[in-house]
């Protein structure tokens, strides 16, 4: 596949009919769900006639909120979400070795390559597209070269390229709350108590209004590395 001129074709498009085109396709899809961004997509596809597939990274370190804000999607859209866990003996090594709370002391990447990054490769190893909710906003240091599509070199099976899209790319906050309200879209109640971006428990903290989305994650480390493993890697030119 072309990934630069899907790229020209896809850039200006309205996320809704991004979807339409990448569904047209065919293939093995997937939507990964955890934010705001991905039950607009969610949304989108159920109204366009699709049922589609979603999965999740369950750490097992997700806030209470979160686990309920899962079932509400799943209720109020009739789907199912393929909830993934990591695996239980590497878990098990870590925790042994490492107690809970290692990574306040030498940064997030063992336990998010153990608890997201090495089930999503597992998962994605199986597709041939990926759509995530991802946004240039989200983070003036990580995403500000996003594009509407990548080929995912780095979670592709043996097999298969993997196809990567971010539909809600070029789509402010604002656009996306716009959205939720005005669609009575489910979002997860934590964005009410100042939560803007939601990971784990311990490595999310609320945000001031002023303060870069992405501030309230892995608080203690660089902002450079405020990334978990599941997006970081060079992006294609747009
Ligand atoms: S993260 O890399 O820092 O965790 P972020 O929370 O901004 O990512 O979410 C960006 C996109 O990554 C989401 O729209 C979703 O598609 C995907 N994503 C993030 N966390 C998860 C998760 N736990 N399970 C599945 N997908 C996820
Ligand atoms: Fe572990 Fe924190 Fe990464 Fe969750 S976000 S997997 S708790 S380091």
């Amino acid at each position: 596949m072309d990934i630069q001129s899907l790229q020209t074709e896809l850039n200006d498009k309205h996320p809704k009919e991004i979807l339409k085109s990448i569904y047209a396709t065919g293939g093995d899809i997937a939507i990964s769900f955890s934010g705001a961004e991905d039950v607009i997509l969610i949304d989108m596809a159920c109204k366009l006639g699709i049922k589609p597939r979603v999965f999740t990274l369950d750490t097992g370190r997700l806030h209470p909120e979160t686990y309920r804000f899962m079932q509400t999607v799943m209720d109020h859209y009739q789907i199912k979400i393929n909830v993934l866990v990591p695996d239980p003996i590497q878990l098990q090594q870590f925790t042994d070795t490492k107690g809970l709370f290692s990574f306040y002391t030498d940064g997030h990447k063992e336990c998010c390559d153990i608890r997201k990054v090495a089930p999503l490769k597992k998962f994605l190893a199986g597709l041939s597209t990926w759509v995530t909710g991802q946004r240039r906003d989200q983070s003036s240091a990580t995403r500000h070269s996003l594009n509407v599509v990548e080929s995912d070199t780095h979670f592709s099976g043996p097999n298969k390229d993997l196809i990567k899209y971010n539909p809600l790319c070029h789509w402010s906050s604002e656009q996306v709350w716009t959205y939720i309200q005005a669609l009575d879209v489910p979002f997860n109640p934590l964005h009410q108590q100042g939560f803007i971006s939601i990971g784990c428990e311990p490595c999310t903290r609320a945000t001031l209004p002023h303060q870069d989305p992405r501030e309230g994650r892995w608080w203690w480390e660089e902002e450079t590395l405020k990334e978990c493993g599941l997006h970081a890697k060079p992006p294609t030119k747009p």
